[in-house]
C-alpha cells in the first residue's frame, strides 16, 4: 500500500483504512498506476496541487525565455542565433502543452495568468538570475536543462494522463536543450584562456542556484509526501539534486572545470557525490522576489500581457462574430 510507505516531509498522508470510499477508490487507481483523466472523479487536493504544479511549470517555461531570449541578437554566430531562437521557441511550445493541461483541471489560462502576475503562483527560481555573457547560454543549457531535464524524466510518469503526456515530448526537446549547451561549453573551454575564464565563470554563478532548482530539502519540502503518495511526483527533492550531482560532476571534470564546492568530494562507499549545503536563505530570498531579477521578470510579463491586448480582444471578437453567424444559419 504506497500510501502508506511515504515518508511524510510536512504534510500528513492518509491512510487507505482513513479515507472516505471515493478517496479510496481513487487511490487504489493510483497504487495500481492507472492513470487518472480530467473527467474522472478526484480528491480536491489533488487538483489543486496540479494546478498548482503544472501551472508554476508553465509559468517557469514562459519565464524562462526571458534570460535567453536576452541573448538572441548577441549570439556570436548565425548558427548560434539560429539555435538559441530554436530553443526558445520549444520553451514556448512547451509553456503552451503545460497551461493546456492545467485548463483541462478546470482551471482558464486568464486566472492562472492573473496569479502569476499578482505574485501568487511561483515559477521557478533560475530565472530570477541575469545573463551576463555568452558563456551563461552555454551555462543555461548544460545546467538549467539538465537539472530540468532530471526532474522532469519522472514527470513522464506522473499519474495525471494530460501533465504526462506532455512531460514526453517536453522531455524530448529539454535533452536537445541540454546537449546545445554543453556544445557552446566545450567550444569555449577549448577557446582562449579568456573564453575558459568566462566558461568557468559561468559554471560559478550558475551551479548553486541550479541545485536550487530540486526545490527545499526533503526536510523542509511542504509537499512531497502527498505528491508522492499521490504518484504526482516519483522522488523527493533531495533524491533528483543527488542524481544531478552524480551526473554533471563528471560532465564538469571533462569540460576541466571546477564546481564551485569544497565539500564537494566522491563517496566511494555510497557510490556517490558528497557535496556541500546548498545556501537555503538564499533560495527563500529569491521565492519571496527579492531575487537579482524578479521585478524585472514580471514586469516584462505584465508589459508583454498589456501589449497583446488588443490581439486577445481580435481573437474575441472574430469568434463572437463566427458565433452569431452560426446561430443566424440555424
Ligand atoms: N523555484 C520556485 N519555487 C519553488 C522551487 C523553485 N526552484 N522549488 C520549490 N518551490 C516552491 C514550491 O512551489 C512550493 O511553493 P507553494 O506551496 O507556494 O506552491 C514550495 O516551494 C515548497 O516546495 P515543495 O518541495 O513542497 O514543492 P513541490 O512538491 O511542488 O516540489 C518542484 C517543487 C520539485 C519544483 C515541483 O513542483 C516540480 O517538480 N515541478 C515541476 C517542474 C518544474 O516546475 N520545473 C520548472 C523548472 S524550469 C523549466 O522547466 C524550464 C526548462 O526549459 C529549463
Amino acid at each position: 500500500m504506497y500510501a502508506q510507505m511515504v515518508k511524510s516531509t510536512g504534510d500528513t498522508v492518509k491512510s487507505l483504512e482513513e479515507m472516505e470510499p471515493d478517496e479510496r477508490a481513487f487511490q487504489e487507481r493510483i497504487d495500481a498506476d492507472i492513470k487518472i483523466e480530467p473527467k474522472d472523479w478526484m480528491p480536491e487536493g489533488y487538483r489543486k496541487t496540479l494546478i498548482r504544479q503544472i501551472s508554476q511549470h508553465a509559468h517557469s517555461e514562459i519565464v524562462g525565455q526571458l534570460p535567453e531570449g536576452n541573448w538572441i541578437t548577441r549570439a556570436p554566430t548565425l548558427e548560434r542565433k539560429a539555435i538559441l531562437i530554436a530553443k526558445v521557441q520549444d520553451e514556448a511550445g512547451h509553456g503552451l502543452y503545460l497551461y493546456c493541461a492545467a485548463e483541462t483541471l478546470g482551471v482558464s489560462r486568464d486566472e492562472m495568468n492573473a496569479q502569476l502576475l499578482a505574485g501568487k503562483a511561483k515559477y521557478s527560481s533560475i530565472f530570477n538570475y541575469p545573463t551576463l555573457t555568452w558563456a551563461d547560454i552555454g551555462a543555461i543549457g548544460w545546467l538549467v536543462d539538465g537539472a530540468a531535464i532530471m526532474n522532469q524524466v519522472p514527470l513522464q510518469r506522473c499519474s495525471f494522463g494530460p501533465y504526462s503526456r506532455a512531460m514526453i515530448r517536453i522531455c524530448k526537446e529539454e535533452s536537445f536543450h541540454q546537449r546545445q549547451g554543453y556544445d557552446i561549453m566545450m567550444k569555449l573551454v577549448a577557446g582562449t584562456p579568456e573564453q575558459k575564464a568566462m566558461a568557468q565563470d559561468a559554471l560559478n554563478r550558475w551551479w548553486w542556484p541550479s541545485l536550487m532548482m530540486f526545490g527545499p530539502s526533503d526536510a523542509t519540502s511542504v509537499h512531497s509526501a502527498q505528491s508522492m503518495a499521490w504518484k504526482i511526483k516519483q522522488n523527493t527533492n533531495d533524491e533528483l539534486r543527488q542524481r544531478f550531482v552524480d551526473q554533471t560532476v563528471p560532465q564538469a571534470e571533462y569540460l576541466g572545470l571546477q564546481v564551485p564546492d569544497p565539500d564537494l568530494q566522491w563517496n566511494e562507499e555510497r557510490g556517490s557525490y558528497d557535496f556541500g549545503e546548498v545556501d537555503w536563505e538564499e533560495f527563500f530570498r529569491v521565492l519571496k522576489g527579492n531575487g537579482p531579477c524578479n521585478k524585472e521578470r514580471l514586469a516584462a510579463r505584465q508589459k508583454a500581457w498589456d501589449d497583446g491586448a488588443w490581439f486577445r480582444d481580435g481573437l474575441m471578437a472574430h469568434a463572437e462574430k463566427h458565433r452569431a453567424r452560426k446561430v443566424a444559419a440555424e
